[in-house]
């Protein structure tokens, strides 16, 4: 089987995710980094390809011309990972789609809904694959839960709660370094940070894990840390498609919260409890009350998400594996677009449609909040 070529868009010197992008496909080891732009400055972008041993000649300057060169070599990348603060998400993602290459991008999509209509429908004229990298659904239990509730064994679904705090943002003064600084500024962040960054995951892995569609939100996103223009804390109402509400809360100013996405799901016939920080269990409510714990990789996992596990119970899976999971699957996908085997089914990874979902729910947080926290339809 050929190993697939990619190439990587940010993820230069000191930069966080696009290593972890890197880490998490070298897992199975299916594709190989061969090109990048790793950085906006030539020198930078040369000082990462050198460690990570890639041609000279497939370090680019520009995103522009990556795109164009790596298009027209009869060994270009089969796919780009695009690992880039939010405001440059929509140019390179458009430019690698017009050149004909598959694209994996970080969450959020893109900044406007505008952007995120023009990707969806630029990857499906061009039938080309495209997956938003929101992290969790890699998790075999999150899969265990979106199978569980698709057999309706929870029933119709009632109510959720689901939060995302973190507090690295906590402190006046402390601007959270480079990752902070460009998250808490508008011109790099599209007016959006804790909700861009958080809520796009929490309203993600809600909707895949129970197929609810969000009819409207009621937000208030506060600016909590003085010194800060855009939200660093918010609470979100939220009433799905069918009746059934939600509520969620993201916040960076949460002290003693490290990564603490928690989602609680309530049905008729049960419900179901699970944090990310905890992935290697799931806790399983009956209608009765009885309370059951169950642990990837024993029996009481659906078949189907047990297959992404790769190690028996008890020696741990995280976060490297579920971003290994959701490359493993987009991976399979590419290959079988290039031998002419891929069906619509194959896809088991949040698309670009389902990035596209994270902008329209962000941007109908904003009117809600701009207008006096009172409820906004999600367009
Ligand atoms: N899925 C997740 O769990 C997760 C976690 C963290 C971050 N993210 C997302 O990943 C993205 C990157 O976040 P980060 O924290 O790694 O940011 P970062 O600031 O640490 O790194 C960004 C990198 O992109 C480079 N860059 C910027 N503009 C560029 C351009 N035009 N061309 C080439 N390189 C460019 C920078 O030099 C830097 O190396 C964001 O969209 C963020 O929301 C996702």
């Amino acid at each position: 089987m050929r190993k697939l070529r990619y190439g990587m868009v940010g993820g230069g010197p000191g930069s966080f995710i696009g290593d972890a992008h890197r880490k998490a496909i070298n897992l199975d080891g299916y594709a190989e980094l061969v090109a990048g732009c790793f950085s906006r400055s030539p020198e930078k972008c040369r000082q990462t390809g050198d460690e990570l041993g890639i041609d000279r000649d497939r370090c680019y300057d520009s995103y522009e011309q990556m795109a164009k060169c790596e298009a027209q070599r009869p060994d270009g990348i089969d796919f780009v990972v695009v690992v880039t603060p939010n405001v440059s998400h929509y140019p390179v993602c458009k430019a690698f789609l017009e050149a004909g290459i598959h694209v994996a991008c970080d969450k959020p999509l893109c900044l406007s809904i505008e952007q995120a209509d023009a990707l969806c429908k630029l990857a499906d004229e061009k039938q080309l694959l495209f997956m938003v990298t929101y992290t969790y659904m890699g998790h075999v239990t999150a899969k265990h839960i979106r199978n569980y509730i698709a057999q309706g064994k929870l029933g119709k679904i009632r109510t959720i709660m689901a939060e995302y705090p973190q507090g690295w943002l906590a402190h006046e003064g402390d601007d959270g370094g480079k990752q902070g600084q460009w998250r808490c500024d508008p011109t790099q962040s599209g007016g959006v940070n804790c909700l861009g960054d958080l809520g796009t995951h929490v309203e993600n892995a809600v909707a895949m894990m129970t197929g609810l569609k969000i009819k409207r939100v009621l937000a208030k996103m506060d600016v909590v840390v003085p010194g800060r223009v855009l939200d660093d804390n918010d609470m979100v109402l939220v009433e799905y498609v069918g009746g059934a509400t939600g509520c969620y809360w993201t916040s960076q100013v949460a002290i003693g919260h490290d990564n603490e996405l928690r989602i609680r799901i309530y049905g008729e016939k049960g419900s179901i409890l699970w944090s990310q920080e905890t992935c290697e269990k799931v806790t399983m409510i009956d209608a009765d009350g009885t309370v059951t714990e169950r642990h990837r990789g024993n029996g009481g996992i659906d078949a189907g998400a047990a297959l992404y596990g790769r190690l028996p119970s008890g020696h741990t899976e995280g976060w490297l594996e579920a971003m290994g999971n959701l490359y493993g699957s987009f991976i399979r996908c590419v290959r079988a677009k290039t031998d002419g085997t891929f069906t619509a089914d194959m896809i088991d990874y949040p698309t670009v449609h389902d990035g596209a979902e994270g902008i329209k729910f962000i941007h109908a947080c904003l009117r809600s909040n701009a207008t006096g926290n009172v409820w906004a339809e999600v367009q």
